[in-house]
């Protein structure tokens, strides 16, 4: 598909279809300028028909009209935007989200947009509005031999946008980012069979060819030199290799700030010997959710190469199975950092695989480490399927990944590392348990963490509700989401 940004005025662009937007208004809606000139050419058409239907410009909204065949434009289509004082660069994703699918439902090979952008900046609302048409757009068909599920993917082969100026780079970033967002997508998709811990490593040493990352994979023994029993101990039940990815992009100059991203990696989680039951078991190949992320981040600053940032993508990547030499309930582990841990839960395997990685991750003297994961129901419960948890140790931090989370739509609630709670994690025999009691088991999940962070600056967001949706939401289609690369991306970008 070509997305540009085009310099033609409403009146004088032609194709197949043209979509406008308007804001919410009290009573029936009047157009104004630039719509205006489009409705005198219309012969005042499209005001009759916003006065006929009542049409306000609330948001979800919309009109579609067919115009005569000597029009140049074949179908216009409005779309209401909602309260002006909510207008946003999510606005503008979303109202592109639902202007593309409607053009390929309509089957529009050429599609024009042009959309308000109010007081944001030009180059944010071209690379918004692109991110809402390609990440719409995309649909996971891999798996689907039915010719049907490929048939309208042609349309639309060319969107334009008008009003915008010319923003070229703005739409090349857009494209590297859903890049990204898409393999996360993918990644998350793809079923258990298809993304184990061998191809997840396959996967990050061909970014890493591609983009001019280093690629490091540690193997089983190398994991046991280090004392990764935490990680090994999830590992040991499953018929494939645990591999480790650790991937590195260094920027061209100087490095200022050196970032670590962590990602739960766990390309299946039967829950272990604590098995899971159907209505629950059947969801568990997107538990890799957070290594989806970090391998598509991986990719945008791999294509991006923000300057003076350097950035570490670490993944401890397994599967927590079944078998005659899985951990028994009960077992004791001795992480890298040499705290010992009493498994009384098979199924809290992340945090196990994530404590690991985050020693790793620390021992490389980074500035901050960010880890994201699939990592309790309980964060689901609290903050249901479009928001992530965030707990943090350090303010500024928090602050930051707020900011970016704004700009990229992505929400996160912070929540308390509180530490009185982690008396329930307290064990006779060992340092601690994996699991506590069932209230508060995000944040007594993410006070595990904790303990495997030793001075430096860390933020953990629980993905395990957005990074999955079952229906069709904004520009995100039924499957894996991708989220939250936009927002990581945001937060390297704005360091650099
Ligand atoms: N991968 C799951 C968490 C999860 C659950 C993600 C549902 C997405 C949807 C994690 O490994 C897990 O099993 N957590 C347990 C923790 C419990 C044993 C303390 C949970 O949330 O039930
Ligand atoms: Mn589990
Ligand atoms: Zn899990």
């Amino acid at each position: 598909m070509q997305l540009q940004t085009v310099t033609t005025t409403i009146p004088d662009w032609s194709g197949d279809l043209l979509a406008i937007a308007v804001f919410q208004t009290e009573g029936t809606l009047t157009l104004t300028d630039p719509y205006t000139t489009l409705d005198q050419h219309l012969n005042g058409l499209l005001q009759e028909l916003i006065n006929e239907g009542e049409f306000q410009g609330k948001s979800g909204t919309s009109l579609l009209m067919r115009l005569l065949p000597n029009f140049p434009i074949k179908k216009l289509l409005l779309v209401g935007l909602g309260n002006r004082d909510d207008f946003n660069l999510e606005t503008l994703r979303r109202t592109a989200a639902t202007i593309a699918r409607m053009a390929r439902r309509e089957r529009a090979k050429t599609l024009g947009m042009a959309l308000p952008h109010e007081t944001l900046e030009a180059a944010d609302a071209a690379q918004a509005i692109a991110e809402g048409v390609l990440l719409a757009l995309h649909s996971d068909v891999r798996f689907k031999s039915d010719p049907e599920a490929r048939q309208l993917l042609p349309y639309p082969e060319s969107v334009s946008l008008l009003g915008l100026g010319e923003q070229t780079a703005a739409l090349t970033r857009a494209q590297q980012i859903c890049d990204g967002v898409i393999l996360a997508r993918e990644l998350v998709n793809a079923p258990a069979n298809q993304v184990t811990p061998v191809t997840l490593a396959e996967t990050a040493q061909q970014l890493a060819a591609t983009y001019g990352l280093t690629a490091k994979i540690l193997e089983r023994d190398e994991c046991a030199a280090l004392g990764m029993g935490a990680f090994l101990g999830v590992a040991q039940a499953s018929d494939l290799p645990p591999k480790f990815i650790h991937l590195t992009y260094t920027p061209p100059g100087n490095v200022q700030k050196k970032i670590a991203l962590v990602g739960k990696g766990l390309t299946f989680d039967s829950g272990g010997l604590n098995l899971k039951t159907q209505g629950g078991i059947e969801t568990m190949k997107m538990d890799m959710g957070g290594a989806a992320a970090v391998l598509g981040t991986a990719k945008v600053i791999g294509q991006l190469k923000p300057a003076g940032i350097e950035v570490h993508f670490i993944i401890a990547a397994t599967e927590n199975m079944i078998s005659g030499h899985a951990m028994h309930p009960g077992d004791i582990l001795t992480a890298s950092n040499g705290k010992t841990i009493e498994v009384n839960n098979t199924d809290a395997e992340g945090r196990l695989t994530l404590a690991d990685a985050l020693v790793y991750a620390e021992k490389l003297g980074v500035d901050a480490i960010v880890d994201l994961a699939t990592l309790t129901g309980a964060c689901i419960v609290a903050l249901g399927d479009n928001i992530a948890g965030l707990w943090s140790n350090n303010s500024e931090l928090a602050q930051a990944l707020q900011q970016a989370s704004d700009r990229s739509g992505e929400k996160f609630w912070q929540m308390p590392l509180e530490n009185k709670y982690f008396e329930g994690m307290k064990s006779q025999v060992a340092d601690m348990k994996n699991t506590g009691p069932r209230s508060a088991g995000s944040i007594t999940a993410a006070l595990f963490l904790q303990q495997f962070v030793d001075h430096t600056p860390w933020a953990h967001l629980d993905i395990a509700g957005p990074v999955w949706t079952e229906k069709e939401d904004g520009y995100n289609n039924p499957c894996g989401t991708g989220y939250p690369v936009r927002t990581l991306v945001e937060w390297l970008c704005s360091l650099s």
